[in-house]
């Protein structure tokens, strides 16, 4: 009981000192007391009917960070002048985002014109996580929606075939060190990957290999067999989808990671050691994801006038 309070205790104060100027943890308390609550109930309620849903509302989170800060970008559609981030091949699967729609419908019933969409964004990626299985924090809010969304900026999304090294440069641009694009990457514990993410491991691999061979031969077939069926077929990252634990390291250390951004983590020396201590510890993997959370949760936040409060997610005020 004790150790579960400092835990508690520990994940909030983590949280706090990652908070940026202008954001705070109890930044809705007078304008829209209830906010976390509708957020945290709503996902709850959708996962029911939907459990691989988390994933969506997570890996929306990862992609709406990295491009632009997290200011909800990601939400925007495209018009006739302007082709947005969603429209990009790197985000045709990413999904989650009529969950988004409704939440914002619910709050500006509450609270007109105050919570922003990439705060919503945020908590729900957070409540998903939680209610998959995942460990519980605190993240500060105050986040304002931003007014770019441009389909060439996805390029700054990390894709899946890169390899350890590449991996390790992409997310120390954004600040992260090593073990935390590891950690980060331990998302895979949830959801899926399309078959057209990882045939190419399949065939002519290289000019000596037909197949990846950094994948175990067993896991090659079950993933050809996936293939199979077209390249929209689903394979999941681990052997339990909807549910956020360590299997998706244990997995990585049997050679049967899906991507190939996955089992370099492995392959390589650099990262072995990393994904060896989330397999056996997966208490370490929770802590230090939810750190990296609430790290990747204020990258590039935009704050007071260099943002809105979209009234519409989907479109710039
Ligand atoms: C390390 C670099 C990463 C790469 C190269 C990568 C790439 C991918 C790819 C290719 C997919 C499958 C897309 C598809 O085939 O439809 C995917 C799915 C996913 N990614 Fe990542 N990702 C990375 C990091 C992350 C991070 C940091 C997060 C979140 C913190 C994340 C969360 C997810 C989730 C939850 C899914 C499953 C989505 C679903 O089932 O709907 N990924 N990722």
């Amino acid at each position: 009981m004790l150790v579960g309070v400092i835990l508690l205790m520990e994940i909030i104060i983590s949280g706090i000192r990652f908070g940026a100027d202008g954001l705070s943890m109890d930044y809705y308390m007078m304008t829209c007391p209830f906010a976390e609550a509708i957020v945290k109930n709503k996902v709850n309620i959708a996962l029911q009917s939907d459990p691989a849903l988390a994933a969506g509302l997570l890996r929306m989170h990862f992609h709406d960070c990295f491009i632009e800060g997290c200011d909800a970008s990601i939400l925007i559609d495209s018009t006739k002048d302007n082709k947005a981030e969603k429209d990009s091949p790197a985000n045709l699967s990413l999904r989650g985002y009529e969950f988004i729609d409704d939440a914002k419908e619910e709050l500006e019933k509450q609270c007109p014109g105050v919570v922003s969409c990439a705060d919503i964004v945020a908590m729900a990626a957070r409540d998903a996580v939680f209610f998959a299985g995942g460990p519980i924090y605190d993240i500060p809010n105050g986040r304002k929606d931003g007014r770019r969304s441009k389909i060439e900026d996805t390029r700054n999304l990390p894709p899946p075939f890169f390899n350890s090294s590449q991996l390790i440069t992409m997310f120390r641009q954004h600040g992260f060190t090593v073990q935390e694009m590891v950690v980060l990457s331990g998302a895979h514990t949830l959801g899926v990957a399309r078959c057209s993410s990882f045939k190419f491991r399949l065939n002519n691999f290289d000019s000596t290999h037909d197949v990846d061979p950094s994948l175990d031969s067993d896991f090659a077939k079950t993933l050809s067999k996936t293939c199979s069926a077209g390249d929209d077929a689903e394979q999941p990252f681990d052997m339990t989808r909807n549910n956020f634990d360590n299997a998706y390291f244990n997995a990585l250390q049997r050679k049967a990671g899906v991507l190939i951004s996955d089992q370099t983590l492995y392959a390589n020396p650099n990262t072995r050691g990393i994904v060896n201590g989330y397999a056996l510890n997966p208490a370490m993997f929770f802590f230090d994801f939810q750190r990296a959370m609430v790290k990747m949760s204020l990258l590039d936040v935009k704050e007071g006038s260099k943002g809105e409060v979209r009234l519409n997610c989907r479109k710039i005020n």
